[in-house]
């Protein structure tokens, strides 16, 4: 498959956490539209290479590149823009539970500069019919399931059209055929809007049903599985 254009990008790259070497030498890419997926074992760097991507590490040696942002040379300042082009999903969800999902959305946008309620409004809907949980809006988050929760947290990452889903195991904490759901969900917003979705995943009976590109963090490196 040919993809136009790469939506982030590391060459030779080395990832430290502090002076601890956490990954060395890694080479990757992931173009627009695309899935792939991170697997390795607990403590193997996951999430430190996802953190390298929204410059939540920096970057210590190499090449960095993630939305036209050269990780590099990023200043502090544009590390929110950056952020703004990438959409993040955690596994334990990260919203606020005793919120109504309206006001967990509506909140990411007026933060990120939405000034009008009615656009700010409806935004909040397409994002949410996106993944189904369009009913669910005027609902507190702590009365969803988690598999509602988990969609409502992937609406507020699509909120500002990222170029990029970064998912941290998004489906560690469901049930298989709540995590398939998940999985259908991600890959459908690839293909629909061309987002790059990034998922680490412990879940190998999941990639057998969503096969993509699969890279492995395996001592100290960042492995591309053929
Ligand atoms: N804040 C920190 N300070 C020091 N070391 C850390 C810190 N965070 C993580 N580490 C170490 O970095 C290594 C990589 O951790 P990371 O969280 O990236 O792994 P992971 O593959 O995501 O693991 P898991 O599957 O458990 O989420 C581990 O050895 C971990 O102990
Ligand atoms: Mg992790």
């Amino acid at each position: 498959m040919h993809f136009l254009e790469s939506v982030a990008e590391l060459k030779n790259a080395d990832i430290y956490i502090q002076e601890k070497l956490i990954l060395n030498q890694v080479d990757f890419s992931i173009g627009q539209g695309e899935i792939c997926y991170i697997i390795g074992k607990t403590g193997s760097g996951k999430s430190s290479f996802l953190k390298t991507l929204f410059a939540e590490l920096p970057l210590q040696n190499g090449i960095g590149k993630v939305a036209g942002y050269d990780l590099r040379d990023l200043k502090r300042n544009y590390i929110p823009q950056l952020r703004r082009e990438i959409g993040m999903v955690f596994q334990n969800f990260e919203l606020f539970e005793d919120w109504t999902v309206e006001k967990n959305l509506g909140f990411v946008l007026e933060a990120t500069g939405w000034k009008e309620v009615i656009k700010r409004n409806s935004r909040i809907d397409e994002v949410l019919d996106a993944v189904g949980v369009v009913d669910k809006r005027k609902d507190l988050v702590i009365h969803l399931s988690g598999g509602e929760q988990q969609r409502v947290a992937i609406a507020r990452a699509l909120l500002n059209n990222p170029k990029l889903i970064i998912a941290d195991e998004p489906t560690g904490n469901l049930d298989p055929e709540t995590s398939d759901e998940i999985f259908h969900q991600l890959r459908d917003l690839a293909i629909r809007y061309k987002t790059a979705v990034l998922i680490s995943t412990h879940d190998y009976r999941v990639i057998d049903n969503f096969p993509a590109r699969v890279y492995e963090c395996i001592d100290s490196r960042l492995q591309e599985q053929i």
